[in-house]
């Protein structure tokens, strides 16, 4: 089974609109949409903001609905110069920015005792992705590579410039390297899709606004496409 996870309803919205033979199941505080989009048998959520609502639901996924494939959709908000609002991002692989175990000797972002800084996403659905935006007519930049993830909304643009160089990464968001991680440790494939909502800087909060429905357009046209090549 394939689940598509987005964080806010903004960003699920779409999806939900367009699918049919809905059944919703709750579970933790999260509704999940089973269903068919564009034909296909999927699984659809919104599972909040943040690190930790994006594991939980991932589990929850993998364990109540045999889950073996994610695409993780949303917004994010671009770190390096080149990356604009509106463009895309598909990771090749996600960190956790705000992991600091950097005290016992550990790397910035490593997570202790799995030893790993990045979690890399699953190269046939990155390939998929790539296939997919290039078959869209009018569709913004696409770029491939890594995308950051915190507990924290990033609206400074000095701690942009910081976190991009720092891990190199395209975009910062809250959830996709949570979701890696949750792949990782149960053995499912995942790729994160990510359409820049803003430049993570000063003006980050407003642009999010202005920007976040447009983005979340792409964003589908993106998982559509992804859905009937696959
Ligand atoms: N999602 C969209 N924009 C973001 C930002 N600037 N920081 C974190 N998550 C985001």
């Amino acid at each position: 089974m394939l689940a598509i996870i987005g964080a806010m309803e903004e960003e699920v919205k779409l999806f939900k609109d367009n699918m049919t033979a809905l059944e919703v199941i709750k579970k933790a505080g999260m509704e999940f949409y089973k269903g068919k989009l564009y034909d296909k048998e999927i699984v659809l959520v919104r599972c909040g903001i943040g690190k930790v609502n994006a594991a939980i639901c991932s589990q929850v996924l993998f364990d109540d609905f045999s889950v073996r494939k994610v695409i993780f959709t949303g917004v994010a908000g671009g770190l390096a110069q080149y990356v604009n609002v509106g463009d895309v991002v598909i990771s090749t692989d996600c960190v956790q920015h705000d992991f600091d175990a950097t005290a016992f000797g550990y790397k910035p972002g490593e997570v202790p005792r799995l030893d790993k800084v990045e979690f890399a996403a699953a190269q046939q659905l990155i390939d998929l992705a790539i296939r997919s935006a290039e078959g869209i007519e009018e569709f913004p930049a696409v770029y491939t590579g890594r995308i950051l993830s915190g507990d924290i909304f990033v609206a400074d643009k000095g701690k942009a410039l910081e976190l991009g160089e720092k891990f190199n990464g395209l975009c910062v968001e809250m959830e996709g390297a949570a979701v890696a991680q949750a792949c990782y440790l149960n053995d499912v494939d995942f790729v994160v899709i990510r359409s820049m909502s803003d430049k993570a800087d000063g003006s980050a909060h407003e642009d999010f606004a202005t920007f976040v429905n447009k983005a979340a357009e792409n964003a589908l046209k993106l998982v559509g496409a992804m859905l009937r090549n696959i």
